[in-house]
């Protein structure tokens, strides 16, 4: 048998990013919307399919979607990237900025994709740390990336998995230090919606910083693979040089233009499920768990007399499955759970008062 090859050191030692697909009743682990997109929508997606030129390549740039994406954010067409998800605005992110030699600055506990992306590009990942309540302060995450000059500084608002939101004057602060030595701050917002304000509107051609989003999460769209950045010109023409030619499929580009004229169905949602994230982090109050303040459409919690990963498995066998963090570094015994539907969010507590019980 041939000698087999291995791969870059960095990547045979990874197993990658899992979030268990079992075969449950509620799932309510990946902070999907527990609503299908639109009446009507899924018609004029259908209806979309039989005009698309399927003989062809799609249009490499993007210009319908980036116009309506634009038109959104107050923004020129070519301040908007988009990628099949914001996974791959990431990924794109640290191959045009990242890479060997260089740094990215990530606060954890924060999402694990951006480690991996980190390692898969080769690009040293310096860690800041948040507070014991999950907040992050000014003075200490200026200190450390004036300290470590990373090219790249990532901050995640509202924060996965902690719900946390960006507090008053980090992201300006955090703006000013990045440029003073010209580094690039990205702001994940795939929450964004969820959460009082974003920062979109500070992306400016004299501004390092970009604003990254996704249709997975609002937009009930998780199944789309669509996700955009919102940055200044010269950042989305890097981002163009390392982005494979024609991405973005035919259907995939109008199916994001469509999405965009249901923004009053999104926004609808949007509320139901903070209304329902409020009514859920009230029952949890009265159980015998610690949760965090959540400013997105999942809460953090930690059971208070038993350990996560048994609770976790009791919910499993009551075919509720939540997101186990209980090994996580920063996040010992704690659980992540996905605002759903009133029904599964009160299958969900009522499992959860039994596992506790
Ligand atoms: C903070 C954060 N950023 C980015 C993503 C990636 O989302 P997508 O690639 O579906 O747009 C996720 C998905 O869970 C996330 O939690």
């Amino acid at each position: 048998m041939a000698e087999r090859p291995t791969a870059r050191i960095q990547i045979s030692s990874e197993s990658g990013y899992h979030s268990p697909q079992l075969d449950v009743d509620i799932r309510l682990n990946t902070n999907e919307s527990p609503f299908p997109p639109p009446p009507g929508f899924v018609e004029a997606v259908a209806r979309a399919a039989l005009t698309v030129d399927w003989n062809r390549y799609p249009d490499r740039s993007a210009r319908h979607l980036r116009s309506a994406l634009a038109q959104r954010y107050d923004v020129t067409p070519e301040q908007v990237f988009a990628a099949n998800g914001s996974n791959e605005v990431l990924q794109s992110l640290l191959l045009a900025y990242g890479g060997e030699g260089r740094s990215v600055a990530v606060f954890e506990p924060t999402y694990a994709m951006y480690s991996q992306i980190a390692r898969t590009t080769g690009t040293r990942l310096v860690k800041g740390r948040r507070a014991a309540d999950f907040s992050l302060d000014s003075s200490s995450a200026r200190q450390l990336v004036l300290e470590e000059r990373p090219d790249v500084v990532i901050l995640c608002s509202p924060n996965n998995p902690t719900g946390t939101p960006a507090a008053n004057g980090l992201v300006v602060d955090l703006e000013k230090a990045v440029g003073s030595y010209g580094g690039l701050l990205v702001l994940d917002e795939a929450y964004g919606e969820f959460a009082p304000e974003g920062a979109a509107g500070l992306v400016s051609e004299d501004r390092c910083v970009v604003v990254s989003r996704t249709f997975s999460k609002t937009w009930a769209m998780a199944g789309a693979r669509l996700g955009y950045l919102i940055a200044p010109t010269w950042c989305v023409a890097e981002l163009e040089k390392v982005a494979l030619p024609y991405h973005l499929d035919a259907l995939k580009l109008e199916i994001g233009v469509l999405a965009l004229g249901y923004v009053d169905a999104m926004r609808e949602r949007v509320e139901r499920l903070v209304a329902e994230r409020e009514r859920m982090a009230t029952a949890l109050d009265g159980l015998e768990v610690t949760t965090w303040p959540s400013a997105a459409n999942f809460i953090l919690l930690r059971p208070d007399s038993r350990p996560g990963r048994e609770v976790w498995q009791d919910l499993v066998e009551r075919s509720v499955l939540v997101r186990d963090f209980t090994t996580m570094p920063g996040l010992e015994e704690c659980l992540r759970v996905t605002i759903g539907s009133r029904v599964e969010n009160d299958m969900f507590l009522d499992a959860l008062r039994e596992v506790l019980r």
